[in-house]
């Protein structure tokens, strides 16, 4: 079996590694890599393709950023391309993002069969340009793949036989297992000047929380409340970095000397940040799980959450986006009330390879 692998943005590196990993072990299975390339700053990208150990992709799309059509419409013809050259049996996309959503579709036109891993998950929030990656990508999937078992219940009510879906765990997850050792040797927080369970990690890039000049101004309030309690390491991703120059916001984050910016971390530091934080305060669907599953209580600013095992079960915290609520969370936390939380089931480093047996026997 042939089976063709997809990553685009940063996320994705974390899902593809270890199933890329994993297939050396089953010899009946061949894997690709495709980049597409929404996703190509050195620390955005080629910098996880060391740190995971991936290989170099085998074809490279350099579709780089655009608006959601001009960036899914310029993935769909550079990946039809790549299929007319190299026939696959299966391509495997993972996550939520444009570049998932349009290999898939692609995929799907040619009748070739498409993996999804990480499907079913709703936030229930169509203004999320993810929930219509998420909701698409899984209407036109073979092998949906899911990390939590609500996510089957979501997809039977959109109508998708039971027979397509396979609860597997996380693959995320398989990676952090993997590396959470090697990542606790690092010396990132010497270097940041950090102590161990006293600073507050965040990270911030929804369009909802940095797209308008309201939603920034609403963030940065945010983030002056969590600065007055702790020192807050902050890597800042390229969309909030460009949104705050934008708005002229920058002088109002650059007030805040609590506030320690920093440019976007490789995965092992920031698996380390994570891993040694007090607490994490972030809109990012990856973090809220890796917090999960590291038992770091993990404050989440955000309306809903399309991962709510990392409430029901896990160490996340959903505020919604009034500021006042970070404050009496933080207050809670001061109480002694930090939610540790549990591992949710099958989030047990062996995702990845569960997925390979189901695509092995199909
Ligand atoms: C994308 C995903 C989002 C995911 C996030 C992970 C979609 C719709 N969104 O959002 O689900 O949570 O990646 O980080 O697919 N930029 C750079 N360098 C880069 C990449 C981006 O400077 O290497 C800047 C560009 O100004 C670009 C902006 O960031 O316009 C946004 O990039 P884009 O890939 O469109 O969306 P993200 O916000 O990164
Ligand atoms: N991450 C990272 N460096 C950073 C911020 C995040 O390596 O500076 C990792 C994080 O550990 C997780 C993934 O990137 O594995 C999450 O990606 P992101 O928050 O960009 O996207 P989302 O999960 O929200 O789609």
């Amino acid at each position: 079996m042939h089976i063709t692998c997809v990553v685009g943005a940063r996320p994705n590196f974390m899902k593809v590694a270890p199933i890329l990993e994993a297939s050396k072990r089953f010899p009946g299975i061949t894997c690709r890599l495709i980049h597409t390339g929404q996703h190509y700053d050195e620390r955005m990208s080629d910098l996880f393709f060391q740190e995971l150990g991936l290989p170099d992709p085998d074809v490279y799309l350099g579709v780089g950023s655009g608006s959601h059509a001009v960036q899914t419409a310029r993935v769909m013809l550079a990946f039809d391309e790549v299929l007319d050259k190299t026939p696959t049996d299966v391509v495997l996309v993972v996550g939520d993002v444009n570049s998932t959503l349009a290999c898939s579709l692609v995929a799907s036109k040619r009748n070739i069969r498409v993996a999804h891993v990480e499907a079913g998950l709703r936030s229930g929030d169509r203004r999320m340009p993810e929930e219509i990656n998420r909701i698409l990508t899984d209407q036109i999937s073979d092998y949906l793949f899911t990390t939590e078992r609500d996510a089957a219940r979501n997809l039977e009510a959109e109508g998708i036989p039971a027979c397509r879906i396979h609860f597997i765990g996380n693959v995320m997850i398989d990676t952090l297992l993997q590396h959470r050792d090697r990542a606790l040797q690092r010396p990132i927080l010497r270097d940041l000047g950090q102590k161990a369970g006293e600073y507050a990690l965040c990270t911030l890039h929804r369009p909802s929380n940095v797209d308008t000049q309201e939603a920034a101004e609403n963030t940065l309030t945010a983030l002056e409340i969590l600065a007055a309690r702790f020192p807050v390491v902050l890597p800042l991703h390229p969309r909030t970095r460009s949104k705050l120059e934008q708005f002229g916001l920058l002088p109002r984050l650059e007030r805040l000397t609590q506030v320690q910016r920093i440019e976007p971390q490789g995965y092992l530091d920031f698996l380390a940040l994570m891993a040694q934080a007090h607490v994490a305060f972030t809109d990012s669907g990856g973090v809220q799980e890796e917090t999960t599953a590291l038992g770091i209580p993990c404050l989440t600013f955000r309306e809903n959450t399309e991962r709510p095992i990392t409430v029901t079960e896990g160490s996340n915290q959903l505020l919604g986006l009034d500021p006042k609520n970070l404050e009496r969370a933080l207050d809670e936390m001061a109480a002694g009330n930090a939610k540790r939380g549990r591992i949710p089931e099958l989030w047990d480093g062996k995702a990845s390879e569960r997925i390979l047996t189901v695509l092995q026997h199909a």
